[in-house]
């Protein structure tokens, strides 16, 4: 695991003893119970598990959008417990883009607009933010449609729109939670490669949730969760 570690000897995300419940009226749902996870500054992880397994919280929990019952994460060093409400907000900003099944663009928005809205809420200035934007939206091949509103836009647009959104603010991280889920498979395989490419140039870290076996064959390390726990990590084949 050394070689996940940067020139400090840090992880970029460490998380230890992550447990997570939800409960419904007298129901508890244990989803995570006990994970551990480490990720260098440039790992590509892919998380595979059941329907159910808990691959969205965990998501949800490393990058800070979800707090654990107990456990923490750190990132960077920084304790997100320590962190609260608007700290943790800029901090998720500017460090992790997040990339969903369902795209999540602002329908109201054209494609430009969507991707400049991380940058503007970081309060960067407007016009580099939609420099930035235009740059990445031509990177992820949307020059003639940055224009667009999300439903005039493919499946695949509407995610390389996500993508390019996920990168506004120059993050270290990228969490993906099933982004290829609503593609037929050559668009999938075309928006991971694209993914890949991308975390590859800007050497950022990527974990990404799965049901994609063969998504893990590109992938650092593969993590499946099962009953809560991390039952086994297997180093790819590259
Ligand atoms: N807000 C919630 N309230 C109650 N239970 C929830 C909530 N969110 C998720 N769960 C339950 O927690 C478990 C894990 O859900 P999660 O969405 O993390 O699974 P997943 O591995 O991402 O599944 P999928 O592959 O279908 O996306 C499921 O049993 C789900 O029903
Ligand atoms: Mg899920």
């Amino acid at each position: 695991m050394n070689e996940s570690k940067d020139s400090n000897g840090e992880f970029l995300l460490r998380a230890e003893g992550l447990l997570k419940n939800y409960h419904i009226g007298k129901k508890t749902i244990e989803v995570l119970h006990g994970v551990d996870f480490e990720l260098g500054a440039e790992d590509f992880v892919a998380i595979h598990g059941a329907s159910g397994a808990g691959k969205s919280t965990l998501l949800h929990v490393l990058g800070g959008l979800d707090t654990p019952d107990s456990g923490d994460v750190w990132f960077k060093g920084q304790s997100f417990r320590s962190l609260r409400g608007s700290r943790l907000s800029r901090f998720r900003n500017d460090e992790i883009g997040f990339i969903f099944q369902a795209y999540h663009l602002f329908p109201e928005f054209s494609a430009l607009e969507n991707v400049c809205l991380p940058g503007r809420i970081a309060r960067h200035d407007p016009s580099r933010v939609a420099e930035s934007a235009t740059q990445l939206l031509e990177l992820v091949g949307l020059k003639d449609r940055m224009d667009h509103r999300p439903y005039e836009l493919s499946g695949g647009e509407q995610q390389r729109v996500a993508i390019a959104r996920a990168l506004i603010n120059s993050p270290s991280l990228i969490l993906a939670d099933e982004p290829t889920g609503n593609l037929d498979s050559v668009t999938g395989k075309e928006v991971t490669a694209l993914l890949e490419q991308l975390r590859r140039e800007l050497s950022i870290a990527l974990v990404l949730a799965t049901h994609d076996l063969t998504i893990g064959d590109r992938a650092d390390r593969v993590i499946h969760l099962v009953d809560g726990k991390i039952q086994s990590e297997a180093a790819a084949s590259l």
